[in-house]
């Protein structure tokens, strides 16, 4: 692909709709970087769980959580084997971690944040810098990079992407309930689309694909579709 130029990608909607898997696979089908910006986010909620700054409700004490970041580092690392980056907290690979259920629970709370984003955008923008890049998110076309040559806005059913969650979970030996699951996924489309700092919203310069009735298979040709017309524009 190096005789076309390096656009920005930016693929936001709801947790579990197939985002990271298209994002993966089209950054690899165009010789791209691949962020997934939810790892960060899911970075430092796990190094608040670590440092207990939450309170006994389970809410997040904002202050503190602030005064934080300034010891937390979040950086990727390639790892050969998966082809894809794992996320580094302070010098440690915490990719396992993060996915765990009670990190889930826990990372919409600290991402309506402020200054959790501020710096989080910061670092997503270094990142994404020169182009070449597909990045994943909720706020990636609206926030992050605005001026992004291509917009995909991913959506499907919450119970499609709850099985979808359930099965990736059990397949990693994770212990959880499909009802809790569906139920996590519900609060945090809530949460991610009504908070006040850059809720998840549909652009206006956006493609929605709803990957209901899609393999990742016909996604990632949808996808590939898009990029290449914008590619050779
Ligand atoms: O994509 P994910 O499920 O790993 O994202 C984890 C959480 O982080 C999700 O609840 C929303 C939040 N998030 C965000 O607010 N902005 C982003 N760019 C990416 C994720």
């Amino acid at each position: 692909m190096s005789e076309f130029k390096k656009i920005t990608i930016a693929i936001d909607g709801y947790s579990s709709c197939g985002k990271s898997t298209m994002a993966k696979a089209l950054a690899k089908e165009l010789g791209y970087i691949f962020i997934d910006s939810g790892a960060m986010y899911r970075g430092v909620t796990l190094y608040c769980m670590r440092h207990n700054l939450f309170n006994s409700r389970g809410n997040p004490i904002h202050e503190q959580v602030i005064k934080a970041l300034t010891f937390i580092s979040i950086n990727f690392e390639f790892n050969a084997l998966k082809g894809t980056s794992d996320l580094i907290l302070n010098a440690e690979n915490v990719e396992n971690e993060i996915r765990m259920p009670d990190v889930a629970s826990k990372v919409s709370a600290i991402a309506s944040i402020k200054e959790v984003r501020e710096k989080l955008v910061e670092e997503q923008r270094k990142l994404g810098a020169n182009g070449g890049i597909v990045m994943d998110g909720r706020d990636i076309g609206s926030v992050v990079f605005p001026n992004a040559e291509l917009k995909l806005f991913v959506t499907a059913k919450p119970e499609i992407r709850a099985q979808r969650r359930y099965a990736e979970l059990v397949s990693k030996n994770i212990e959880t309930s499909y009802e809790e699951v569906l139920k996590n996924l519900i609060e945090r489309d809530h949460l991610d689309s009504t908070r006040s700092e850059s809720p998840l919203i549909k652009t206006s310069d956006a493609i929605e694909i709803d990957t209901s009735e899609l393999t990742p298979q016909t996604q990632l040709a949808i996808a590939a579709q898009f990029a290449y017309n914008n590619l050779i524009c």
